[in-house]
């Protein structure tokens, strides 16, 4: 039976197809979980649709709605292990995240804690993801269920590996891809073929893993190139003289691809990622906590990379997408003051306050195939946040009239502002 519809209205923060964001009052119409009409406030005739802003909380004047944010890549079972500092990548995978991934070996905790990271989740605002589960099978299952039951949407993969980790999370490839080929989507949650990275696959995993996302057309996850001792071991092991080169042999590039991180690579190599329209998931600040390296954006930008951009909790601390994009844009103003480009204002290859909300909303939408989310247009998801940024007694709030106000929500940002934050239409969370 269809459901009343709800109305809502303030500032539309809509990104656009070409790269832009607009920024104009309007309402916006739910029904059913999704979008069904908006209107920005001019076209209705602006005293009809102000007088339907009322002056507190949801819907007042400086209100600001945006989509939900987009997660590209992160990893459920880390959640808890979020902060533990001072290790680089190798070690704090052997004695954090190892130990923490096989706590979900028992189905009833992973599906509790998954419940516990989807309230997270929606609690700053992210509505879609891409994340990596363990590589148990039911616990992946109960934690796909456990994402769709909070309104959800995306994909989640059961993690392949059959080396490299402690025996317990050391699978066999016959298992593993057995268990992969039998995983059932939960609704808007879907799965995805997620070899951990090549230093935990064999290169017979690999291609079979490559084999079944081809046969299904499911999407692929894996990391790529983090760090330095990483590149070199990856080399190593499988006689390549580059590590994309392991990927490609085992043929798991493409446009349905996403490689988490990407740091440490040769023009050769981006160059390759571009023409076979794999897309990175860019990681600022798990980049930045496992101190791995800075990401030079510029150079994937002007190769034509597709980028996406990922919080990778636990390597990246902040659950906050707001935060991830801040970080994104801070990593690569660092990178051009390092090179020395920095003296131009606005810097090249530097992200603009736009481009951050954008990529966190459509941009990661679609590098991920999600055509009916990251949008506030009708058809799409009814995912939004609505943000009520904190303000003083004028009429006009203090961060329209900056001279880049998207530059103003984006440097102020406080999760406290996050009001309500709507999931297929659902109020998912509450302030
Ligand atoms: N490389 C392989 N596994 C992982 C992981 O869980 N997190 C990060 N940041 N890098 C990885
Ligand atoms: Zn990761």
């Amino acid at each position: 039976m269809s459901q009343p519809s709800q109305e809502l209205f303030g500032h539309l923060l809509s990104p656009q197809a070409d790269g832009r964001v607009d920024l104009k009052r309007g309402r916006v119409v739910l029904r059913d979980g999704w979008i069904e009409s908006v209107e920005s406030v001019e076209h209705t005739g602006s005293t009809a649709g102000a007088q339907r802003f009322d002056e507190s909380g949801v819907n007042s004047r400086s209100c600001v709605i945006s989509p939900g944010f987009v997660d590209a890549h992160l990893h459920l079972p880390q959640f808890d292990s979020i902060g533990a500092d001072g290790l680089s990548l190798l070690d704090w995978l052997n004695t954090q995240v190892f130990p923490a991934e096989a706590r979900w070996a028992d189905a009833n905790y992973a599906s509790a804690m998954s419940r516990r990271v989807a309230a997270r989740l929606l609690a700053s605002g992210t509505t879609g993801v891409c994340a990596f589960a363990t590589v148990h099978h039911v616990a992946t299952l109960a934690a796909m269920r456990g994402l769709e039951a909070f309104g959800l949407h995306g994909y989640v993969g059961q993690t392949l590996m059959n080396r490299g980790g402690p025996p317990e999370l050391n699978r066999t490839t016959s298992q593993l891809l057995e268990e992969l080929a039998a995983t059932p989507a939960a609704g808007s949650i879907r799965p995805i073929v997620s070899p951990r990275f090549a230093l935990s696959c064999s290169m017979d995993l690999m291609q079979g893993a490559a084999q079944l996302a081809h046969e299904r057309d499911w999407p692929v996850q894996t990391h790529y190139a983090e760090t330095v001792p990483e590149c070199q071991r990856v080399r190593e092991a499988f006689g390549e003289d580059s590590y994309l080169s392991v990927y490609d042999r085992a043929g798991l590039l493409g446009p349905r691809t996403l490689l988490a991180h990407a740091v440490w690579m040769s023009d050769h190599e981006r160059a390759r990622l571009a023409e076979s329209g794999t897309v990175v998931a860019h990681c600022p600040t798990a980049n930045l906590f496992l101190n791995s390296g800075l990401m030079d954006l510029a150079s994937m930008r002007t190769a034509g990379v597709r980028m996406a951009l990922g919080s990778d909790v636990a390597g990246g601390p902040d659950v906050c997408m707001v935060r991830v994009a801040r970080a994104m844009l801070e990593t690569a103003r660092d990178r051009a003051l390092m090179v020395g480009t920095s003296r131009r204002v606005p810097s090249e290859g530097v992200p603009t306050a736009a481009d951050c909300w954008w990529q966190i909303t459509r941009g990661n939408a679609e590098m991920l195939g999600m055509a009916d989310a990251g949008r506030i247009e009708p058809g799409c998801r009814a995912d939004l946040v609505v943000l009520t940024p904190a303000d003083g007694p004028s009429a006009t709030p203090a961060w329209l009239s900056q001279p880049d106000p998207l530059a103003a929500l984006l440097y102020g940002f406080d999760e406290r502002w996050i009001e309500r934050v709507y999931a297929r239409g659902q109020v998912a969370f509450r302030r």
